[in-house]
């Protein structure tokens, strides 16, 4: 680093720079803000889950009191679909025709002077339907399947021949159910038209993409199009896509030349902002009678909805995590009529994984070898699918520290060997290799004439600590101390970034803000270069260091000048430059783009005769590169854990099998964990900074929910001898 700081701020369990704006309600999230004459939305959903409209009446809504407009597809324009993302594209525009493709598809918008008028008259609209037998099933034999839509099928080796030469051979079916990402802050979306000028709040996590879809939606510059989000209420995934109602908001806007508000309601919650979609996997694997893998076969096949695009390839992530010499990986969509799913925190992964490391747990038992052993032995010390090193990987020391901790010692060999009164006590480990998705990003950075630093970029902080960390690397970079750096983002008019999400943005911003930052520290010595006033002229950045805003020489720290007096000799009020990352420059360094790895270590207490089963302990080991911040990454890491406890133990999304209705679209009936389900959680950080990007970092926020279920799930295999195969394991699974 050229610039230093006295104490290391990069690093530090620092608290959350926004928290005093969050603790005294000063923290805006989009359903806060207002606009003067704003109207508000309601939203009328479908009753059937595929199907025509052969009939809406609007009538009565349209009379009742402060209704302004009922927008339905008989008087909606055609509206163009969004632009392809790194994640697809977003659903298909709303409203186009009479087509019912599932149930809760949103079927006309109602505008009044107020919520609540909007609210009743929504109820007023009717709807007559022509019903056609839902696809809802993932076997379900009309369902039309996506062949490898991601591209990301692998093979190597040849899985026939050495599954049939291999000593032992392991097999399961797994299925994992819907899940719903539901934050606790209700989805909300307020349009303004200024003429062509669109000014949106919106509960995303991804400004900039939705800027690009209602830009290509409604045919204006991408420039005239400002969206703002400086706090959401959590994402989870729910974020990553510019939503239906996002576009009937702007469209009511439009059509009304009045500002529009909705915020959906929970139980809209379960149906317009994604889910994770359920899957059945078929995972074998085959190996040496002490456990070396020598084949390995995973597919998949999971739930995309009828007309979308949706990332979620199970089984992709099996072709890395062991070195196996043949590899099969399969994944397949089935389209069924369901509301769209999105990316839910740990995407594919958490489903794929537990299907991964419940098998080789099977093994491990099969062939007598440790549960842990049997991980080390089949450890990839490369990638195996580039056959290239990782830019880093410490999943090895994960395994060694967690067993440490965690006392995995202590551990009985047999199952169902450890008892306590009631209580059946069992051990589980998994590994997780996660892979990151990674994308360029830009930032710009500012000092002022006081001296002071502003550093921003387009991106979200669903509340993972992004405006922390970011300050403190600007900080660090720009050699300012923590209180003289402000960092903002949340606004599309600032420089692009890519999705809060696929734990990659603290490497994509964190990595074009330190280059923003050392640009400007560039175009301060290049204003000095030729100064005879300057003590630093004729430096480049290789011979100065700054410290508290001073940059000095290297070689004789006296010698130097703030900041804050070169710009005032130069007469300007501020300087500024820009700065951008971007990952596929790693890629050119001959190494694999490792993410981050982690173990997962579980104790659980099922009741032998009633089933009940207690997470008593659970230890997550992560590499994650360099941490920025010891606070906000473990707490990253206890939120992923417990996560993790609700896909393995609580959370199904139940959709009605006749009608396709979701049944427990409720915060009363989808269960998540609650305080009481959730152990004290320990978590720590190993490894070194990664070599494949400037600053080092990896991405943690998903890795902590992935490996809890299939750790889970050993650990009640270790207890009572069951292998449940199903998530969520409920009671009677165990009865
Ligand atoms: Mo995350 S599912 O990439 O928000």
């Amino acid at each position: 680093m050229t610039a230093t700081q006295s104490r290391p701020l990069v690093g530090a369990a620092l608290n959350r720079v926004d928290g005093p704006l969050k603790v005294s309600g000063q923290a805006h999230y989009p359903s806060d803000f207002d606009v003067p004459g704003q109207a508000h939305a309601a939203l009328v959903q479908s009753t059937i889950a595929a199907g025509r409209i052969t009939r809406i009446d609007t009538s009565a809504a349209e009379d009742a009191p402060g209704v302004l407009t009922v927008i339905t597809h008989l008087n909606a324009p055609r509206l163009d679909r969004g632009p392809m993302t790194g994640l697809g594209a977003s659903p298909p525009p709303p409203l186009q025709d009479d087509r019912i493709l599932h149930h809760g598809q949103h079927i006309a918008i109602v505008v009044a002077e107020t919520a609540e008028q909007a609210t009743d008259a929504a109820r007023l609209v009717t709807a007559e339907y022509q019903a056609d037998e839902a696809v809802l099933d993932l076997d379900d034999p009309r369902a039309q399947i996506l062949d490898n839509p991601w591209g990301l099928d692998t093979q190597r080796g040849d899985v026939a021949v050495a599954m049939a030469s291999a000593e032992v051979v392991v097999e399961g079916t797994f299925t994992t159910p819907d899940n719903t990402n539901n934050p606790l802050g209700l989805f909300c979306t307020l349009a303004h038209w200024d003429g062509d000028r669109l000014t949106l709040h919106d509960s995303t996590q991804w400004p900039s993409m939705v800027r690009a879809t209602m830009a290509q939606v409604f045919k204006v510059p991408e420039d005239s199009v400002r969206v703002h989000v400086p706090f959401i209420g959590g994402g989870f995934g729910n974020g990553l896509r510019a939503w239906p109602h996002v576009i009937l908001t702007v469209l009511a806007a439009r059509t009304l030349a009045r500002p529009v508000k909705l915020v959906l309601t929970r139980p809209q919650m379960f149906t317009s902002v994604g889910h994770r979609p359920e899957g059945v996997q078929h995972i074998k694997v085959g190996a040496t009678a002490t456990g070396e893998l020598v084949a390995l076969e995973h597919r998949s096949l999971s739930a995309v909805a009828m007309e979308d695009d949706d990332y979620e390839p199970l089984a992709a992530g099996s072709a890395v995590a062991y070195a196996c010499p043949n590899v099969l990986t399969r994944d397949r969509q089935a389209r069924l009529n369901i509301p769209n799913p999105t990316s839910m925190r740990g995407p594919a992964e958490a489903q794929g994984n537990f299907a991964l490391e419940s098998i080789i747990d099977e093994l491990a038992y099969a062939v007598g070898v440790d549960p842990l052993e049997i991980r080390l032995r089949n450890y990839a010390e490369i990638n195996p699918e580039a056959e290239l090193p990782w830019s880093s990987k410490a999943l090895r020391e994960c395994f060694e520290v967690g067993a440490e901790r965690f006392g995995w010692s202590q551990r009985s060999p047999e199952p169902r060997s450890r008892r306590d009164g009631d209580w059946l006590i069992g051990y589980g480990v998994a590994g997780v290799s996660y892979p990151w998705y990674q994308a360029p990003c830009q930032a710009r950075a500012t000092i002022s004439a006081d001296g002071n630093g502003y550093v921003r970029s387009a991106a979200a902080d669903l509340g993972t600590g992004t405006y922390t960390v970011m300050t403190q690397v600007s900080a660090e970079s720009l050699g300012l101390p923590l209180d003289r750096v402000r960092f903002d983002l949340g606004d599309s008019d600032m420089p692009i970034a890519p999705q809060a999400g696929g734990s990659g943005l603290t490497s994509a911003l964190g990595n074009a803000v330190q280059d923003a930052c050392r640009q400007l520290l560039d175009s301060f010595l290049t204003l000095v270069h030729e100064d005879e006033m300057s003590p630093l002229r004729g430096c480049t950045r290789a011979d100065v260091a700054v410290e508290d805003g001073r940059i000095h020489r290297l070689d004789a720290p006296l010698e130097g000048e703030t900041y804050a007096d070169i710009l005032a000799r130069h007469n300007l009020t501020e300087l500024t430059a820009d700065g951008a990352s971007d990952p596929g420059k790693a890629a050119d360094l001959g190494m694999a783009l490792a993410g981050a790895f982690g173990a997962k270590f579980v104790e659980v207490r099922v009741d032998a005769d009633l089933g009940l089963v207690r997470v008593t302990r659970i230890v997550s080991v992560i590499d994650g590169g360099r941490i920025l911040n010891e606070k906000t990454a473990g707490s990253q890491i206890v939120g992923g854990t417990v996560g993790g406890i609700g896909q393995a133990l609580f959370e199904d999304t139940v959709t009605d099998a006749g009608t396709g209705r979701i049944a427990n679209a409720t915060f009363g009936d989808y269960l998540i964990p609650v305080n009481g389900d959730v152990p004290d959680l320990d978590v720590v950080f190993v490894g070194a900074p990664d070599r494949g990007t400037p600053l080092g970092t990896k991405g943690v926020g998903e890795v902590g929910l992935v490996g809890v279920a299939a750790a889970i799930a050993n650990a009640i295999y270790h207890a009572t001898g069951r292998r449940i195969r199903s998530l969520p394991i409920t009671l009677d699974t165990l009865l």
